[in-house]
C-alpha cells in the first residue's frame, strides 16, 4: 500500500475531469482576490496545481504547498512561473506573509478533527491581516451518505481505477486500487489508501474564531446556496 497520492498523482487530473468546476471556483475566488486587492495567493493542498494554473492565468502571483511529491511534480510541469513548496501543511511556513489563502477539493477533509484549529491558526500566522482564507470541505452528507459503504470505478482506456470506501464514525477511509496497462498489454496493479474525515459546519466556525479568523460566507460549491444535501460546503473568512 502506498501513501495517499503517490500513485494516483499522475491520473488525477484525468479522474477528477468532469468532477468538479474549478473554472467556477476560479471565478469566485478571483472576485475575491479583486475585492481585497489580493497580489499573492498561498495555494495550500495544491494538489497537480489546477487552480494554480487558472489563478496565474487572471494574473496573481501563486504559491503552492503540498506534502505529496508526486502532486507537485505534476504541478510543476503544469505551472512553469509559480512557484511550489513541498510541505505539510499542518507546519505552513511562507518566506513572507501572502495576501490570500486558499485550500480547494478536500484538503482540510486530510485533517483530523484536533488539528483543525491548529492549521487555521498555522494559515493565519502565514497571512496579513485581512486578507482572505477561503476553503471548502466534502459535506458530512457527502462522506457518510454518499462516499461511505460505496465502490466507485473509472474504466479508461488504459487504466482502471476501483475506489473503495470504508465507513468509519467521523471518517472514511478510501482504498484506491489501480490497474494500469504496461506496453506489453500486461495490467500493473497499484494501491494506495486515504483517510477523509468530516468537519461539520458548527465545528469549522468554532475552529476559525480560535485562529482569529472571521467567518464572512459559507457556500456550497463556492458560491452556491448551502443546504441539506450539498456535496461540498465552501467557507470564506478574513484574518482579524
Ligand atoms: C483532493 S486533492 C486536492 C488538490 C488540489 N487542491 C485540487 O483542487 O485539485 C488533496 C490534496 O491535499 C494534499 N494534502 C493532504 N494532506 C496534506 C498535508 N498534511 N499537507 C499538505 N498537503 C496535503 C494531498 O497531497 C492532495 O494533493
Amino acid at each position: 500500500m502506498q501513501p495517499s497520492y503517490s500513485v494516483l498523482a499522475h491520473y488525477y487530473d484525468k479522474f477528477t475531469h468532469n468532477d468538479c468546476d474549478y473554472i467556477g471556483w476560479s471565478q469566485y475566488l478571483y472576485c475575491l482576490a479583486q475585492r481585497h486587492g489580493v497580489r499573492e495567493v498561498a495555494d495550500i493542498a495544491c494538489g497537480t496545481g489546477k487552480m494554480t494554473a487558472l489563478l496565474l492565468n487572471k494574473g496573481l502571483k501563486v504559491i503552492g504547498i503540498d506534502n505529496s511529491a508526486e502532486m507537485l511534480e505534476q504541478a510543476r510541469a503544469k505551472c512553469r512561473n509559480a512557484l511550489f513548496v513541498l510541505q505539510d501543511m499542518r507546519k505552513l511556513r511562507l518566506a513572507h506573509c501572502a495576501d490570500m489563502a486558499i485550500c480547494v477539493n478536500d484538503g482540510v477533509n486530510y485533517l483530523k478533527p484536533d488539528e483543525l484549529a491548529p492549521f487555521f491558526k498555522q494559515v493565519a500566522s502565514n497571512l496579513v491581516g485581512g486578507a482572505p482564507f477561503v476553503f471548502d470541505v466534502s459535506t458530512k452528507y457527502k462522506l457518510q451518505k454518499i462516499l461511505s459503504g460505496n465502490v466507485f470505478y473509472y474504466d479508461g482506456d488504459a487504466e482502471t481505477l476501483l475506489w473503495c470506501n470504508g465507513g468509519g464514525q467521523n471518517c472514511v477511509k478510501m482504498d484506491l486500487t489501480l490497474f494500469v496497462r504496461a506496453d506489453d498489454g500486461k495490467y500493473e496493479r497499484r494501491d494506495e489508501s486515504h483517510v477523509q474525515y468530516v468537519h461539520t459546519t458548527a465545528q469549522i466556525k468554532r475552529a476559525l474564531r480560535i485562529a482569529g479568523f472571521q467567518l464572512r460566507e459559507v457556500t456550497a460549491d463556492y458560491g452556491k446556496p448551502l443546504q441539506n444535501d450539498s456535496l461540498r460546503a465552501c467557507f470564506y473568512a478574513t484574518k482579524n
